[in-house]
């Protein structure tokens, strides 16, 4: 990191500089990757008037940066071109329908298609004249109508697509009908909703296999009972992001999930991550996702800063083979940056020990380490009335001493330890059954003052008798974004430090438990920054 910026990211995209939220419109087309994203040209805050930021990889690694896709200058859009998505029409055409503001203040979704397919990066898009192809619903607040997604085609010859929205509080996922993408009409009954949790922000909805990692392209149809269909919305009142899993009938228009979405339902990412927008690769076979990460600290540091929010790491998702929830794993891609891999196996932690990853550069780096546990029988009762865990994280924080845990990682830590990501693991049992708790403790991330220092946490759904408990973490300056379980549960953090910075940062493996684990692998590597280019007018990238 440039000194004066120890928080920009190495590998997880940012704009050049200045604000961005949620990611749009991703897609794969005649070989480039496309991400656009809700970006604030004029500061690193947050302001309606979005324009749509526009980036180009051949790998979902390394990107050059474009001129903004939409700018808000029509009628239909003036106030603002917020979120949407892309769909690959058949014949290979390129879509996108995203949200306007209009001149009324309204909420409208719009079309536009590219300029000139020929151009490679598909740098000017051509919003419709007839724009905008949908209008506000009747008994519809003006602003809770918005986030279109990837549309889908059926046998019947017909595109739909789900609109976020809201009714007296009401969440719900507006379903339309097209013939030809451009008149849309609204079926009777939503896709889907849920009384008492508030407006449904970009929703994402999508076949998945039930028994491959492979992704299925949106449209595919399910004739056997192979697919099932996820259906993710963002929760405004609760900045979270959450999904079912259910069955999808086209020819009947209806959705039934599994379990009733509720406050606790499954979530993509159970720390710092929104708005998040899934898209099928044709080349890898595979559905990526990336999320809104958005900043901890302060209004007044992202001015100093210059900008504010970072993506994700791009991830595979696919459904777990016991089909109750999704499970994510960062891109192979990862590991065109990998050098220095410092490894070791069956290493007995003490009770009370820490080990030092040494060999890498642990501010920017990719850890994976697995561990085993013995003795289980005597593992300590979880109190009944702890069923929130983020509470049990914020509460029991990784100084707390246990049985079983805390063990994991220290990550971005200091010479002296008074900094430091703790992201660990408690084993507990209730009612005859072993249940582990995967935290992110943040308490001790910085000794700045001003940031948010929230602690997140979520069950693991594993049993560490026949598992080992697995831990995945890939540290980026200012991010930490941990997949437990192999991706059962992904926590993404946002920190800080003041000390554990570039090349002081330091990491290690830590128990505080007074039972002994035992890492049976440890692979770690150092990461090389990613390059992200700004493209020359000239169209020559830098
Ligand atoms: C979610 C969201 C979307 C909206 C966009 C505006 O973070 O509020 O609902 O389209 O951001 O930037």
């Amino acid at each position: 990191a440039a000194s004066g910026q120890p928080y920009r990211t190495a590998f997880h995209f940012q704009p050049p500089q200045n604000w961005m939220n949620d990611p749009n419109g991703q897609m794969w087309y005649n070989g480039v990757y496309h991400f656009f994203y809700q970006h604030n040209p004029f500061g690193p805050f947050f302001n309606i008037r979005m324009h749509w930021g526009h980036s180009v990889s051949q790998d979902l690694i390394n990107w050059i940066h474009l001129d903004s896709a939409f700018t808000p200058i029509d009628p239909f859009d003036i106030n603002g071109c917020w979120s949407g998505s892309a769909t690959i029409l058949p014949g290979n055409k390129p879509i996108m329908l995203y949200t306007g503001i209009d001149s009324e203040n309204r909420q409208v979704q719009n079309l536009a298609v590219p300029k000139d397919l020929s151009d490679p990066y598909l740098k000017e898009w051509v919003k419709h004249g007839g724009n905008p192809v949908i209008n506000l619903p009747e008994g519809i607040q003006p602003d809770d109508f918005r986030d279109p997604t990837t549309t889908w085609l059926q046998e019947d010859g017909k595109w739909r697509l789900l609109v976020g929205s809201q009714k007296d509080k009401t969440g719900i996922a507006f379903l339309y009908h097209s013939d030809d993408l451009v008149n849309w009409s609204k079926h009777d009954s939503p896709l889907h909703q849920v009384p008492g949790t508030g407006i449904w922000e970009c929703p994402d909805f999508f076949p998945v296999w039930v028994d491959s990692m492979n992704g299925v392209d949106t449209s595919v149809m399910n004739p056997s009972n192979e697919l099932k269909h996820v259906l993710k919305v963002g929760l405004q009142d609760q900045f979270k992001d959450y999904y079912v899993i259910g069955n999808y009938s086209p020819e009947k228009e209806h959705y039934v999930p599994e379990d009733e979405l509720t406050l606790s339902s499954l979530r993509r990412d159970y720390g710092r991550y929104y708005a998040s927008k899934s898209f099928f690769d044709p080349v890898k076979k595979r559905r990526i996702i990336m999320g809104w990460v958005h900043e901890t600290d302060s209004e007044a540091d992202a001015i100093a800063k210059g900008w504010a929010g970072v993506q994700s790491f791009p991830r595979s998702i696919w459904l777990d083979k016991n089909q109750k929830q999704l499970l994510q794993w960062p891109i192979e891609e990862i590991e065109m940056l990998h050098e220095n891999k410092v490894s070791f196996q069956n290493k007995k932690l003490e009770g009370g020990s820490l080990h030092e990853i040494q060999g890498i550069t642990a501010s920017q780096a990719d850890v994976k380490i697995s561990f085993k546990l013995s003795n289980l029988e005597e593992v300590e009762e979880l109190d009944p009335s702890w069923d929130d865990p983020q509470l049990i994280c914020t509460e029991s924080d990784a100084s707390k001493k246990g049985k079983f845990g805390p063990f994991g990682l220290l990550a971005l830590a200091s010479n002296d330890l008074t900094e430091q990501t703790a992201i660990f693991f408690r084993v507990f049992q209730k009612n005859g059954r072993y249940v582990v708790v995967m935290c992110s403790d943040q308490s001790r991330s910085s000794t700045k003052n001003g940031i948010d220092k929230t602690s997140y946490g979520a069950f693991v759904d594993i049993d560490p008798q026949q598992d080992e408990i697995l831990l995945r973490t890939l540290i980026d300056h200012s991010i930490v974004e941990s997949f437990g379980g192999g991706g059962k549960t992904c926590i993404t953090a946002r920190v800080y430090p003041t000390l554990a910075i570039g090349g002081d940062a330091r990491l290690f493996a830590f128990n505080h438990g007074t039972e002994s684990v035992v890492i049976s692998e440890l692979s770690a590597w150092s990461l090389k920054k990613a390059r992200f280019n700004k493209e020359k007018p000239s169209g020559v990238e830098i």
